[in-house]
């Protein structure tokens, strides 16, 4: 954890950030940043309780208590989430993509984009999602809007070519290393996958914005996200596991019972969630 002052420094860069439409491009696509050629294999925990494998490769998740070195790799959950998903197939829930981690293939679409019926704040490819994820938004924002909560959809999908025009423009802004804090590199967003998306607050405050953690639509997102399967996937003080400045505003889905498994056991990051290492930096 870094101390308060670097907090502060970060917290100045971030609200610098501001300046920018962050997660909204708008300047014009240069050549493509190249994508770093990590394994999308996840690395084995430090003490894993590791549930049955999914296809080819074993999903891992944190123990909720510290863990006997003795159980074997196959050993049964001692808590229950009963279905397990590939953590580097794209079309998979449970896919983790951070810096360590791009998507393969680099240029993967998701096959079922649809635009959800909710209130949106952006238009064209963002705002589309995956089946999954615009069905599990619909129930999210009728829920929020229930308990007087109106939050719009502010970015979701983002095409490669998308994402290029994104992070060079962080680039061009703000210099390499800070846009690293903020904006995932070409082929390494979570947007491209259509499990994630931005939300905006109903009254429009603090888009993108270290402010918009205190707006009613990220306070309810916060406390109540995991109950529609979704995740605040760049926590508070988290950059050194996730890579990225606090995100209020952008959910990751992961299936209902893994949110509230994660929620429910205090677990703030997907990375520690399944047992994979920190991605604070591009290898
Ligand atoms: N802002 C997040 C990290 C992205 O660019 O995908
Ligand atoms: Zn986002």
């Amino acid at each position: 954890m870094p101390s308060r002052r670097v907090f502060a420094s970060l917290l100045t860069a971030g609200a610098s950030m501001a300046a920018l439409a962050a997660c909204t491009p708008e300047n014009p696509a240069p050549s493509p940043v190249a994508a770093n050629a990590a394994s999308g294999v996840p690395s084995a925990s430090a003490s894993p309780a590791t549930l049955g494998a999914a296809a080819s490769e074993a999903a891992t998740i944190a123990p909720a208590e510290p863990e006997p070195s003795a159980i074997p790799s196959s050993a049964a959950p001692s808590h229950s989430v009963s279905t397990q998903h590939s953590l580097t197939d794209p079309a998979s829930p449970w896919v983790v993509v951070n810096k360590h981690r791009p998507l393969a293939p680099q240029d993967f679409v998701p096959a079922d984009l649809v635009q959800p019926g909710v209130r949106l704040a952006v238009s064209g490819e963002a705002a589309l999602l995956n089946s999954t994820t615009a069905a599990a938004a619909e129930k999210m924002f009728g829920a929020a809007a229930s308990e007087g909560v109106i939050m719009t959809l502010a970015s979701g999908y983002r095409s490669y070519s998308t994402q290029v025009a994104t992070y060079n423009g962080y680039v061009a802004s703000t210099g390499q290393a800070a846009a690293d804090r903020a904006s995932a590199r070409p082929g390494h967003s979570e947007h491209q996958t259509g499990w994630s998306f931005d939300i905006g607050d109903g009254a429009g405050a603090c888009s993108f914005q270290p402010c918009f953690a205190e707006q009613p639509a990220a306070v309810w997102a916060k406390a109540n996200a995991h109950k529609f399967g979704f995740v605040v996937r760049y926590p508070w003080m988290f950059h050194d596991t996730t890579g990225y400045f606090y995100e209020s505003w952008h959910l990751r889905y992961i299936g209902v019972e893994a949110a509230t498994d994660m929620s429910a056991r205090g677990i703030a990051t997907m990375e520690e969630y399944f047992g994979l290492e920190a991605a604070p930096d591009y290898l």
